[in-house]
């Protein structure tokens, strides 16, 4: 169904793990070439130990960090460099919230994590979005998250950093729509990852969030890379600037 990804390029940040590792596997077994990043190097393992197994598109990998515009930079170029353009890019490298409440929350708390959840897909989409302008074209995925639109519990810095990004993502859609660059974000809601896990632990109340769940279960990261893989298709050519959730209904009570 989404064969035209086949032979096409694409970055994944965050995808030594989780949802970005699910989404970069996703593209290869499509047979798209995949640059993938991540901060932490252990994160090349694994994703070449995945990807070994299931054969596909072509697989680089960078070890960059997206709160570091040296490194988004030189992301960009060597996905360029690498494959000749750069036709999609799905930003997930993120992290949740320490679990202070807001009077309680140090400055450095609140930069650090807008500095790569907000501040870090503003750099991606800038380079990303110049590369695919010059090209004439290109979609990208920002993976935001169902905080953009429910208040976490002692979540401010995320929540707030991801309302922002689909507020970015919006404005950025809005700016290339005329020069085939497609921006769209997912919000995903509880997806099983490490991340999910220790952000389970900083707030201990989201326990009763997951028991709430319309679905009774949350979503296992190929739940997410499928409609990413679907938002970066040809098959998504009339799609921009939307935030689609992918929640398990929490977004009804
Ligand atoms: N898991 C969930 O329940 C959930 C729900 C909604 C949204 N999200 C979002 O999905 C995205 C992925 O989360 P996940 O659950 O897969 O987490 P994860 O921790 O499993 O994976 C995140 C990856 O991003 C990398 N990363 C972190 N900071 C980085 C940086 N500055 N530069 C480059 N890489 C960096 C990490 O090393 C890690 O490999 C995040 O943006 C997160 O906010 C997750």
């Amino acid at each position: 169904m989404l064969d035209d990804l086949k032979g096409k390029s694409a970055i994944v940040t965050g995808a030594g793990s989780g949802i970005g590792l699910a989404c970069a596997l996703e593209l290869l077994q499509l047979g798209c070439a995949v640059m993938a990043a991540d901060i932490n190097a252990s994160g090349e393992s694994e994703v070449r130990e995945r990807a070994a197994a299931i054969g596909g598109g072509k697989l680089e990998f960078i070890r960059a960090d997206i709160s570091r515009e040296d490194d988004v930079r030189a992301m960009v170029q060597s996905a360029v460099d690498a494959f000749g353009r750069l036709d999609g890019a799905i930003n997930s490298a993120g992290f949740g919230p320490v679990g202070h409440a807001v009077h309680e929350m140090t400055s450095d708390e609140w930069d650090r994590n807008l500095a790569t959840n907000l501040r870090g897909m503003f750099l991606c989409l800038k380079y990303q979005i110049s590369a695919m302008r010059q090209q004439g074209g290109g979609s990208i995925v920002a993976i935001s998250s169902t905080a953009a639109e429910l208040p976490i519990l002692r979540g401010a810095e995320y929540s707030s950093a991801k309302a922002g990004m689909n507020s970015l993502v919006r404005v950025a859609a809005l700016e290339n729509s005329r020069e085939g660059v497609r921006v769209n974000a997912i919000m995903p809601g509880a997806t099983y990852t490490p991340a999910h896990v220790k952000s389970l632990e900083a707030v201990p109340e989201q326990i009763e969030v997951v028991k709430a769940l319309p679905m009774g279960r949350v979503a296992q990261p190929d739940e997410i890379s499928g409609m990413a893989a679907f938002l970066l298709s040809d098959r998504a050519s009339y799609i921009t600037g939307t935030s689609i959730p992918i929640e398990g209904g929490i977004l009804l009570v």
